[in-house]
């Protein structure tokens, strides 16, 4: 009798390595291919280039698969307690990192039938994470990075975003990665902050910095990099004006745009009841949310509303009342910001807000409850969590700190061991030789 055969994959960008695995899986039988989803590569790795049925066609139409179906983890153990395979083939180079755990279920739930685990030689020279690399490399295009973030909020429970303020921070989101037992650590995408980039233009965040110059900054940004932004887009503006800045960022590719229900001339929403700030009425809002709605050519921009009602004392019925408007009004999602030591307040809100039959993405900003975990958001309901202005602030101290020291001893080698060797500031952008 034929024997049954197990090959879980991603197949995103398919080189010769995935090939000879499926070689080698079709020797032994015939293949059932447990094409990964997009919700199952992203709880490890990054969301993949192809959506999921773009990647079926591809593997389902490759020689010697008999049959594709969805694995929606990594575990592939449920999968295979269903079908039963006498064999699963993989490639040997899961033995070490994220993907040991996951081989040693397989091989224990093998067991249970005398199934059996068949690797594969690793094909040396090529892998994914390179041929992502080179992707980076060649850069991306206005379209895919639009709509990257719909894709993310799709696959992922939870995105995180970091500030920029110029194209160096956007490298700095773009490349930062860490290594953890559970996978791949990254920001997801980038927080076009207008405090920070107000701030490093040596201007007030009060919507001084016009739109023409904050575009200029987008462009730097864009340049460089292929994650999402979201763009702080303060009050909006006057209804009229919000439209072509609506337009001018879906043609940049800039995934959402955040307005916030403030009126007049704009603060700091962290100053909160410190300084004179009015918020605009429901009605109003809502006008200027249904106006960019209607003002965006894709369906795959987003609108956000941010409500400011915490920050303005106003407590969290009217900050719920508002929700409940602005959705109506058409709104992608909301921004709950909170400028309290404690994320009491905004654990109120994500309660309230998760009984909303309506309700759509939900964005928190921890800048002063920064003891929050991740994690406690995350069970609360919030899709995005923005880290608003954390690279501006981590940088201009030691900035600070390195003009202080010159000046204190009249030579800079005192704050040398502070800083980035030349020769690594020199390489750190390629192309410069
Ligand atoms: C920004 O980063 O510009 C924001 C967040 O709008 S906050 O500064 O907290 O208002
Ligand atoms: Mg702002």
């Amino acid at each position: 009798m034929t024997k049954s055969v197990y090959v879980g994959m991603s197949a995103d960008l398919v080189h010769p390595g995935h090939l000879n695995v499926l070689k080698e899986a079709a020797k032994l039988g015939s293949v059932t291919v447990g094409l990964l989803t997009d919700e199952a590569i992203a709880s490890y790795k990054r969301v993949p280039f192809m959506e999921f049925e773009q990647r079926r066609e591809v593997i389902e139409n490759i020689k010697g698969v008999d049959n594709v179906i969805a694995q929606t983890t990594l575990d592939y153990v449920p999968n295979l307690e269903q079908l039963k395979p006498d064999y699963v083939v993989h490639g040997d180079d899961w033995k070490t990192g994220v993907q040991q755990k996951t081989r040693q279920r397989v091989i224990d739930c093998l067991a249970q039938w005398g199934g059996e685990l068949v690797e594969v030689p690793y094909t040396k020279g090529i892998s994914s994470t390179k041929l992502h690399q080179a992707m980076k490399e060649v850069g991306t295009t206005p379209e895919i990075r639009l709509k990257s973030l719909k894709r993310l909020l799709a696959a992922k429970p939870q995105v995180r975003f970091l500030d920029i303020h110029n194209a160096l921070s956007g490298l700095i989101i773009e490349n930062t990665r860490i290594e953890t037992e559970s996978g791949v650590k990254e920001f997801d995408g980038m927080w076009a902050s207008s405090l920070t980039d107000s701030t490093a233009k040596g201007k007030p965040d009060i919507e001084a910095v016009d739109v023409s110059s904050r575009m200029s900054t987008l462009n730097e940004v864009l340049e460089v990099t292929t994650k999402p932004i979201i763009y702080d887009a303060d009050t909006g503006g006057k209804t009229e004006h919000f439209t072509f800045t609506v337009k001018t960022l879906e043609r940049l590719g800039v995934s959402a745009v955040i307005i916030e229900d403030k009126t007049g001339l704009k603060k700091n929403s962290l100053f909160g009841t410190e300084v004179a700030q009015t918020q605009d009425s429901i009605e109003n809002f809502s006008q200027k949310i249904a106006a960019g709605k209607r003002a965006q050519a894709t369906n795959d921009f987003m609108i956000i509303a941010r409500i400011e009602s915490l920050i303005l004392g106003k407590g969290v019925d009217d900050a719920i009342e508002r929700a409940k408007a602005f959705l109506e009004a058409g709104a992608d999602g909301i921004m709950i910001h909170s400028r309290e030591k404690t994320p009491d307040e905004i654990f109120e809100f994500c309660d309230r807000y998760a009984t909303f039959e309506n309700k759509k993405t939900l964005i928190a900003v921890p800048s002063s409850y920064n003891s929050v975990y991740e994690s406690e958001l995350e069970a609360r309901g919030v899709n995005v969590v923005i880290y608003a202005n954390q690279l501006l602030r981590s940088a201009y101290p030691a900035m600070c700190n390195t003009a202080e020291s010159i000046l204190r001893h009249s030579r800079s080698a005192e704050v040398d061991s502070k800083m980035m060797p030349i020769k690594q500031i020199l390489e750190l952008i390629p192309g410069g030789k």
